[in-house]
C-alpha cells in the first residue's frame, strides 16, 4: 500500500486582514520542520492570498482558496474562477465547507461541477462533507455521506479521484468544541475511503481523508494518528501560529 503523506490545512474562514495574516506568517514559518511531511496548506481570505503567496515562497506552505465559481470567465458578480487563482499562484481551494452549504445555498449540483473545474485548472480540490447533528442522531451519516461523495465527485474520472483531498467534517463540531471521538472520525473516513474504492482501488488507497471539527492542539495528535485518517483542516485553531505550529510538528 503506497504510503499517504499527511495533510495540515489551515481554514482562516473570514478571518485576517493583510496585516495579520503577515503577522502570523513571522511566527508560524520559524516554527515549523523544512521537511516534506506534512504537507502544510494555508487557506487564507481571498483578500490575502497574494500576501501569503509571496511570503510562503521558499517556505513549505501551500496556498489554498476558501471557494471558487465552476465557470472560468463570465456575468457572475463577487465570484473568481479557478484560472485567476491559478494566476496568482494558488495551489488548491476547499469545496462544499458546511458553512457554504449552509449559508451561502452551495449545492451538490454545484459541486459536481466545481471538483472537475479545479482539477482541470490545476488546483488540487480540498471537498469537505459531514452530516449535521440531526442526521447523526438519527442514523444518516452513512446515507448524508454516500450521497454528498457520490454528487460531488461523479465527474472526476475514476484515475484522477486520487488528487482530490477530503475533509470529513462533520457540522455539529465545526466552532462548537465537540470534537467527535477518535472512532467516530475512523469509522467516518472508512466509509468515505470505501465509496472511493468503489470506483478505484489505487485511487482509495492514494487519496488523502482529512477529519475537521474543533481540532486542537491537545486533541489533533490522536485524531490525526487513527487509521486511514491522513491529516486535519483546522479552522479556529489555525488562528493561532503557535497553536497551528504544534499540530503541525505532532504530525511530523
Ligand atoms: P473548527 O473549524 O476547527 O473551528 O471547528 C473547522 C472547519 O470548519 O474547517
Amino acid at each position: 500500500m503506497p504510503e499517504r503523506t499527511r495533510y495540515l490545512a489551515a481554514n482562516w474562514k473570514m478571518h485576517k486582514t493583510t496585516e495579520e495574516a503577515e503577522r502570523f506568517l513571522a511566527e508560524f514559518l520559524p516554527q515549523i520542520p523544512d521537511s516534506a511531511e506534512p504537507e502544510i496548506v494555508v487557506c487564507p481570505p481571498f483578500t490575502s492570498l497574494k500576501t501569503v503567496i509571496e511570503l510562503c515562497f521558499q517556505s513549505p506552505v501551500r496556498v489554498a482558496a476558501q471557494n471558487m465559481h465552476e465557470a472560468d470567465q463570465g456575468a457572475y458578480t463577487g465570484e473568481i474562477s479557478a484560472p485567476m487563482l491559478v494566476d496568482l499562484g494558488v495551489h488548491g481551494v476547499i469545496l462544499g465547507h458546511s458553512e457554504r452549504r449552509q449559508h451561502f445555498a452551495e449545492s451538490d449540483a454545484a459541486l459536481a461541477l466545481k471538483v472537475p473545474a479545479a482539477l482541470g485548472a490545476g488546483l488540487e480540490p480540498i471537498l469537505c462533507v459531514g452530516e449535521n447533528e440531526g442526521q447523526r442522531d438519527a442514523d444518516e451519516t452513512e446515507d448524508v455521506l454516500t450521497r454528498q461523495i457520490q454528487a460531488d465527485l461523479a465527474e472526476v474520472p475514476d484515475a484522477r479521484l486520487s488528487e482530490v483531498v477530503i475533509a470529513y467534517e462533520p457540522i455539529w463540531a465545526i466552532g462548537t468544541g465537540r470534537t467527535a471521538t477518535p472512532e467516530q472520525a475512523q469509522e467516518a473516513i472508512a466509509l468515505i475511503r470505501e465509496l472511493i474504492e468503489s470506483r478505484s482501488r489505487e485511487g482509495a488507497e492514494a487519496i488523502r481523508i482529512l477529519y475537521g471539527g474543533s481540532v486542537k492542539p491537545d486533541n489533533a495528535p490522536e485524531l490525526i494518528s487513527q487509521e486511514g485518517v491522513d491529516g486535519a483542516l483546522v479552522g479556529g485553531a489555525s488562528l493561532d501560529p503557535a497553536d497551528f505550529a504544534s499540530m503541525v510538528n505532532a504530525a511530523v
